[in-house]
């Protein structure tokens, strides 16, 4: 990543890190009307909930949730999963704090700081990869699923939802004008038929669905 784009997603994060999760969960009427109007109503906890299912109830591999942002959607999961090793790894210091404060005490589970395009872990080592509303905040788009697929072993899952674009007109205005601006969405973005490409080259299995303008994957390696 270059040094501009790396401080401007730091940045991005250290200013609206204690409004995200409320933003995200919906958790106030302004952030109700906001998701209702720009983003077509998707539920963000129900999307969670639906990627979460696909990982079996008892499991004991390694998941890497990358970005882990705060863990507003992951921690209740990542603790139950005590029988596997979890690592969290996002870029910001400030949404991984956030992260450990939910997460603390929890042996199986590790914090990491890092990029997702060069990730600090040796190829085919990593059961699950889990990316939630992450591809549309990454500069290097095409990397990260580069190095997300790296380090997944033969047989493993890429799980992930995020932003693509044509879908909704309010959403793509919403990105371009205010998301990107602000450092919390970085472009070039994807459509769905680029995505579903750039999966199918690396993996063998590819399920694609699409809520308004977020497109959610279940990949086979
Ligand atoms: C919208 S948040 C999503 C976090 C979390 N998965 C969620 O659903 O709440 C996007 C996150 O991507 C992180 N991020 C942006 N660029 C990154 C990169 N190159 N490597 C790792 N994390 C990055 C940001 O720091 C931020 O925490």
């Amino acid at each position: 990543m270059n040094e501009i784009r790396k401080e401007k997603i730091k940045d991005a994060y250290h200013d609206s890190k204690s409004i995200y999760d409320g933003v995200l969960t919906q958790g106030n009427l302004f952030a109700k009307a906001y998701i209702q109007f720009f983003w077509g109503g998707t539920d963000d906890v129900a999307l969670a909930h639906k990627l979460l299912s696909h990982i079996p109830k008892v499991f004991s591999g390694t998941i890497l949730d990358v970005p882990c942002g705060t863990a507003v959607f992951t921690a209740e999961k990542w603790k139950e999963l005590n029988a596997s090793k979890i690592i969290c790894l996002d870029y910001s210091d400030d949404m991984l704090r956030q992260a450990g404060r939910r997460l603390e005490g929890e042996r199986h589970i590790q914090l990491c700081q890092g990029d997702v395009g060069a990730l600090p872990f040796e190829s085919q080592s990593v059961d699950i990869v889990m990316s939630m509303n992450g591809f549309h905040a990454f500069p290097d788009k095409l990397k990260a699923f580069d190095e997300t697929c790296r380090v997944l072993k033969e047989g493993g899952k890429f799980i992930a939802s995020f932003y693509v674009r044509g879908k909704l007109r309010r959403t793509d205005w919403v990105v371009n004008h205010v998301l990107a601006p602000k450092g919390w969405f970085t472009p070039p973005f994807q459509t769905e038929e680029e995505v579903r490409r750039i999966l199918e080259e690396r993996y063998s299995e590819v399920e694609i669905h699409t809520d308004n303008a977020i497109l959610w994957c279940v990949c086979g390696k």
